[in-house]
């Protein structure tokens, strides 16, 4: 190119020095010698600063562009923290192009960390899966051929064994069906079927159902003593009470033996804030997040021991999803834990007729 920093710095050197030297011949009458020693002076010394200050501002900048540009070549999508924190308003468009690089690299880099962290998700939930269907199957084939090897003679053990064969299979129906349940939620395919009616009624009906489960631990069921006695939501019936149900089973579950489980309804211009209360254990903070993900259990074997699979709380986030609504939770070790969500206000509507 014909215009490097060296001609720029000569061209606009001898501009200044003629400039500056006929100005001084104007003001202070200088002699020849004079003009050509200012000239000389000026000339040198104003090439010799802009040669440097091209070199350090357009260069260093290259510089740092093609350094760059080498570490994205070899995949290596790191920033260097000056750049990162390098946010100041300027219109020099090397820097400009600069910041453009490094935002391309930091949007690959987070891209690749998605991945990464997908490919793990899909790995662990993989495992997941085959370790829970492992269970039930390999319990099952095993009373099976117990059976299958003579234990068939003895009709006392073989209704014993048949009915623990049928147990399992049944767990292994309950969980695929969960599982069908939230990859159709997932995607979208199931469709919310939205109707008003009276969640309080809906929850009496839980609460009958869940009695003997309630029962087995001592757990007494309850509303807040507040609580409207009627209360209408639009919202998909029974997806609702499937959320309900979740939620209520694992309060008793998860709650202190002869805890209280309370539920709550409370309106709020348009919306309903319903939640559900128990007084037991808690949930340490670091588990919060993650009690939403499939599979997530926090003490595996203890809920293992209490049939859970740990699929419940995610169906529940995916059912709230679909109603354009969020499940919260709050908790703290050894004060209880609440799990709260907010549904549409509904008509009231005679539901018999
Ligand atoms: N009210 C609660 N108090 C304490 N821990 C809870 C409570 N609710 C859920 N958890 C914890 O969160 C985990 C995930 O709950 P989730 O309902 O998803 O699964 P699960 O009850 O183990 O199995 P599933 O609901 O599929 O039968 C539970 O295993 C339990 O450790
Ligand atoms: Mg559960």
């Amino acid at each position: 190119m014909f215009f490097n920093s060296r001609i720029i710095a000569f061209l606009l050197g001898f501009i200044i020095a003629i400039i500056s030297s006929v100005l001084l011949v104007i003001t202070i009458n200088l002699s020849f010698n004079g003009f050509i020693f200012s000239f000389l002076l000026i000339f040198l010394s104003s090439c010799l600063l802009i040669f440097l200050a091209l070199n350090f501002f357009v260069f260093k900048e290259i510089n740092e562009i093609y350094l760059l540009l080498e570490k994205i070549k070899k995949k290596d999508y790191q920033i260097p923290k000056k750049l990162q924190e390098d946010e100041g308003e300027t219109s020099n468009p090397l820097i400009l192009i600069k910041r453009e690089i490094a935002d391309f690299a930091k949007k690959k880099e987070q891209e690749i960390d998605e991945l990464k962290k997908l490919e793990s998700f899909r790995r662990e939930f993989l495992a997941d899966v085959s370790h829970e269907l492992k269970t039930p199957i390999f319990a099952a084939q095993g009373f099976v051929h117990t059976l299958l090897d003579g234990a068939i003679d003895d009709l006392e053990v073989r209704d014993r064994f048949l009915g623990k064969a049928a147990n399992s299979l049944d767990g292994l129906n309950v969980l695929v069906e969960d599982l069908i349940t939230i990859s159709q939620l997932e995607i979208g395919e199931i469709k919310m079927n939205y109707q008003h009616f009276d969640i309080y009624k809906l929850t009496v009906e839980i609460f009958d159902q869940l009695e003997d489960t309630a029962l087995k631990r001592g757990t007494k069921l309850r509303f807040y003593k507040y609580s409207p006695k009627s209360c209408y939501v639009y919202a998909d019936k029974m997806r609702i009470g499937q959320v309900i149900t979740n939620l209520v089973v694992n309060a008793i579950k998860y709650g202190k033996e002869k805890g209280l489980v309370t539920v709550s309804f409370v309106i709020e211009n348009e919306s309903v804030f319903v939640s559900v209360k128990d007084d037991g254990p808690g949930i340490e903070a670091k588990h919060l997040n993650r009690i939403f993900e499939r599979f997530y259990r926090i003490e595996k074997s203890r809920s293992k021991e209490k049939g859970g699979t740990g699929l419940g709380l995610a169906i529940v986030k995916h059912i709230l999803e679909a109603h354009d609504t969020k499940v919260f939770v709050s908790s703290k070790a050894g004060e209880g834990t609440i799990f709260s969500f907010k549904l549409k206000k509904g008509k009231v509507i005679n539901e018999n007729g």
